[in-house]
């Protein structure tokens, strides 16, 4: 499986896989729009077909945020989540981000137990943080970076 960044042709099998994934699915434009502002954009591609993507940026020059994530769900329970998340927090570190946060549905238990497998801790609630009423789980992951941890005394 490669792990590559997002190109425009892509978009119609992105969107494909977002609309099999999330009951309100981001629409084109603004996943077009995220992407022509410089949001991070990765795509898993199988066999060339693309089978998930993740979008991600860099807020308050320090803080990652994952954006949304998602995988074709014929193709779930592969790694195939885990090998996105993991290549993003790579780039962060690259940018020495220190902090990802993200929101999840609090009724998404997959995704919830999936970003817990991958090391981020639930930290709040937000109440009725979603159009439709439901709320948000704040997740967190500290990432260590080496540059920022050493310390010469
Ligand atoms: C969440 C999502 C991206 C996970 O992708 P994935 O490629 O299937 O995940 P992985 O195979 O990397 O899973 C890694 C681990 O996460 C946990 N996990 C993943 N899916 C899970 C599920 N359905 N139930 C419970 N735990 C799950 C497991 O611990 C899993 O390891 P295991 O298979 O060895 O038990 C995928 O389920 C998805 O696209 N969901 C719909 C979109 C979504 O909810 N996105 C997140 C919104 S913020």
């Amino acid at each position: 499986m490669l792990i590559r960044e997002f190109k425009r042709p892509d978009l119609k099998r992105v969107l494909e896989i977002e609309s099999s994934s999330f009951d309100d699915p981001y629409p084109a434009n603004v996943l077009v729009d995220l992407y022509n502002l410089g949001a991070g954009f990765l795509v898993a591609q199988q066999d060339n077909i693309i089978v998930g993507y993740i979008i991600f940026w860099i807020r308050f020059e320090d803080e990652g945020h994952i954006i949304s994530i998602a995988v074709d769900p014929h193709h779930h329970r592969k790694k195939i989540g885990s090998r996105l998340v993991e290549t993003t927090l790579e780039i962060f570190k690259k940018y020495n981000v220190d902090k990802i946060q993200l929101e999840v549905r609090k009724g998404n238990r997959k995704a919830r137990k999936f970003y817990q497998r991958l090391g981020f801790e639930e930290k709040t609630l937000v109440i009725n943080y979603y159009e439709d009423g439901e709320d948000a789980m704040i997740m967190e992951k500290i990432l260590e970076n080496l540059e920022n941890s050493y310390n010469p005394e």
